[in-house]
């Protein structure tokens, strides 16, 4: 019954991202509009369901987990989720993670380290406190920055994610990376996608990062990394800072060939690609009359409908999103 997921292109899929809310404290201008609408909480799955829905996945051979958001973190029983999850480490699961933006981290990074998640991804786009403000149009800088030296104490690996966006914060991106280096943490810089409505046209700001690349080549010596491990991003290592420096190009450069991932959004709702508006309601298959063999029947005919590769594309003003969700549904 619990058969290992493996789609129609072979692709086995070992890594889940579960959104635990599509709330946030910020509203950074390419991820939402500012007024965002919210889910009612009553559409979102307890603590219980997404546990129960995580041991399913577990069940059926996913061994990383990483809980998204929105921002993971404002959810307020999230931690409780973190540490059920905590107790599957080595019992099926091999590694426990989160992507934040890092407001809520000095609060929470020590539970989080011990609960047994040992590295996390921290979304921070400029260290330019001005640029930061207007980009997340919150004011709240220290606050990440606060918490990054918090998971830095607390023992956790960070990772530094940058939106790389042109005339927005694309001169202060060697400068977050020399810190983030000096730091011990990697850095890595990501492709604005096309995903739900904003206020602005994402194609005012679009930066494809062999631009920021050849710059980057300017400064510093860049040469390819040993650490490339299967995921999106493409590894250098730099000479000069001592670091390591991702390149995710969902837009120039294509890596779903040996995509493991799938997505569940906070109301249980399965998306096979984060470039899709394929889904499979999860939540019905858990609240039915016959859960196991429902979500068992879900599993299945998501596996026959992931589809091969996202298109993203941002070639010209005015263009229509590629998917109607924003980035916030499914945690990216
Ligand atoms: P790892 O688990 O270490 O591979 O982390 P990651 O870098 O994939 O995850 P993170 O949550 O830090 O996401 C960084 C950026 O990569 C976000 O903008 C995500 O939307 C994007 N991303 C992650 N997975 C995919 C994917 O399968 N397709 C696309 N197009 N983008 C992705
Ligand atoms: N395109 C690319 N990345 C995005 N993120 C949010 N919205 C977008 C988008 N439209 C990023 C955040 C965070 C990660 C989870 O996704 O900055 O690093
Ligand atoms: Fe919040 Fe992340 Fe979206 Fe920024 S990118 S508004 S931090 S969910």
């Amino acid at each position: 019954a619990n058969a290992p997921l493996i789609d129609r292109f072979a692709r086995r899929i070992t890594y889940l991202r579960l959104s635990v809310t599509d709330r946030c404290d910020l509203r950074c201008a390419y991820c939402m509009p500012e007024r965002m609408e919210f889910l009612p909480r009553a559409e979102v799955l307890t603590l219980e369901e997404m546990q129960r829905l995580a041991l399913a996945f577990i069940e059926r051979g996913v061994r990383k987990i990483r809980l998204t958001g929105g921002e993971p973190l404002v959810r307020r029983d999230m931690i409780q989720l973190v540490q059920a999850l905590g107790r599957k480490l080595g019992d099926g699961l091999e590694e426990l993670t989160l992507t934040t933006n890092g407001t809520r981290l000095a609060e929470f990074a020590d539970d989080l380290a011990a609960a047994g998640v040992r590295r996390i991804n921290v979304s921070l786009d400029t260290l330019d406190r001005a640029t930061f403000a207007k980009l997340s149009r919150r004011d709240m800088l220290p606050q990440v920055l606060e918490g990054i030296a918090a998971a830095k104490a607390a023992g956790l690996k960070v990772k530094i994610n940058a939106v790389a966006l042109k005339d927005i914060n694309e001169a202060t991106l060697p400068s977050l990376i020399e810190w983030a280096h000096g730091q011990g943490h990697d850095v890595t810089l990501i492709e604005v996608m096309p995903l739900g409505e904003v206020e602005g046209d994402r194609f005012d700001h679009y930066l494809p990062l062999d631009a920021v690349r050849r710059d980057l080549e300017q400064r510093w010596t860049l040469t390819r990394s040993d650490a490339n491990s299967g995921g999106p991003a493409r590894y250098v290592d730099i000479a000069e800072t001592g670091g390591r420096l991702g390149f995710i190009t969902p837009l120039t450069g294509n890596f779903c060939e040996g995509c493991n991932r799938i997505r569940v959004t906070a109301t249980g709702q399965l998306y096979m690609c984060l470039g899709g508006e394929g889904r499979v309601d999860l939540r019905a298959a858990l609240r039915s009359d016959n859960p196991d063999e429902q979500l068992a029947t879900a599993f299945a005919r998501a596996m026959g409908e992931k589809q091969e590769r996202h298109s993203f594309v941002i070639d010209s003003p005015g263009g229509a999103p590629a998917v109607s969700r924003h980035m916030s549904t499914t945690g990216g």
